[in-house]
């Protein structure tokens, strides 16, 4: 790719334009525009700024729910960018053009049968993001989705995203087996970032609480700051006749029953990735065994 380190700055639709995509690329990552919903005309404006204030490489991000993103993919090829990055619906039908214009292409899927089957279609790199990131989320965490992503991706790059913001998470994701990293959040609190004052304020004020999911019921989650906004959502959600399905008997009633398919089988998201049983000895020895290769220590906690 021919960037300095391995960090990608992820497309932000209405984000990342091209002050802050060439700020990126100029510190040796890789910046990325985010294209969204807008047209080809302005991609193509976006893209001509971007090079005039950088001569390294960066990349455009394309989110397939546009129903114009062939268009903008045309625009992307005729500006030989360095990599196309597909977000929100099906990449493989732009694959193939991409490709014989000899552009890298990398989606951004959120499991691990998206990225095989990415891989196995042609894909360049693959990005697995976990639920910790901003914007639409999947259902797996950046901790439980890369390493099972590492063991079935084995011929490209594999960039982890979701969550990742400082050193210890740089580190933590290239400890988990990728190859580089996808950054978002901590872009918008970037002096080049191009949102308003008062979002950046919201970001660099914001603690963990203040950072929710809305919009689960509709399919399509987004992780954001807390607002007026994100409560009125969740008024309605509130109100969702599946809320008192869910408190009901017939679902907490059940739960260590012998019938899986009624119980609440709550269960998280490494469960991906376990495939034997084993006795709590084996299980404990595993990871202490494997703990070795970390940079941190258990003899605090052990005293
Ligand atoms: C404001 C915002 C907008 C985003 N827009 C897009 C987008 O248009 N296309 C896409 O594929 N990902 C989008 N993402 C995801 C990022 O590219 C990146 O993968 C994600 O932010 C990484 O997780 P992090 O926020 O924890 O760093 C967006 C993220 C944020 C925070």
């Amino acid at each position: 790719m021919g960037i300095k380190y391995p960090i990608i700055q992820g497309g932000m639709a209405g984000v990342s334009e091209s002050i802050l995509v060439s700020a990126v690329s100029n510190a040796g990552g890789l910046g990325v525009i985010g294209s969204g919903f807008a047209g080809p005309e302005w991609l193509d404006e976006e893209i001509k700024k971007t090079k005039e204030l950088t001569g390294k490489p960066f990349g455009v991000n394309l989110l397939m729910q546009n129903p114009g993103s062939a268009d903008l993919a045309t625009v992307a090829i005729k500006h030989k960018v360095a990599a196309v990055f597909t977000g929100g619906g099906n990449p493989l039908p732009a694959m193939p053009h991409l490709k014989r214009a000899g552009i890298k292409i990398i989606p951004v899927v959120p499991c691990v049968r998206l990225a095989q089957k990415m891989e196995d279609n042609g894909a360049d790199a693959v990005v697995v993001e976990g639920l910790e990131s901003g914007g639409h989320i999947g259902e797996s965490t950046t901790m439980c989705l890369v390493p099972q992503a590492r063991k079935a991706i084995k011929n490209i790059p594999l960039i982890a995203a979701g969550g990742i913001c400082d050193g210890p998470t740089f580190a933590a994701a290239l400890i988990l087996g990728a190859d580089g990293v996808q950054i978002g959040t901590r872009f918008l609190a970037a002096a080049e970032c191009q949102i308003s004052e008062s979002y950046k304020s919201a970001v660099i004020g914001a603690t963990g609480e203040d950072i929710v999911v809305v919009a689960r019921f509709t399919g399509y989650p987004v992780r954001m700051i807390k607002n007026k906004f994100a409560e009125n959502i969740h008024k309605i959600e509130k109100k969702n006749p599946l809320m008192e399905e869910m408190k009901s008997e017939r679902f907490m009633g059940n739960k260590g029953g012998a019938n899986a398919d009624l119980a609440m089988l709550l269960c998280g998201t490494c469960a991906g990735g376990i495939r034997e049983i084993k006795t709590c000895r084996e299980i404990i020895e595993e990871i202490a065994g494997g703990a070795g290769q970390s940079p941190g220590s258990g003899a605090k906690l052990m005293e």
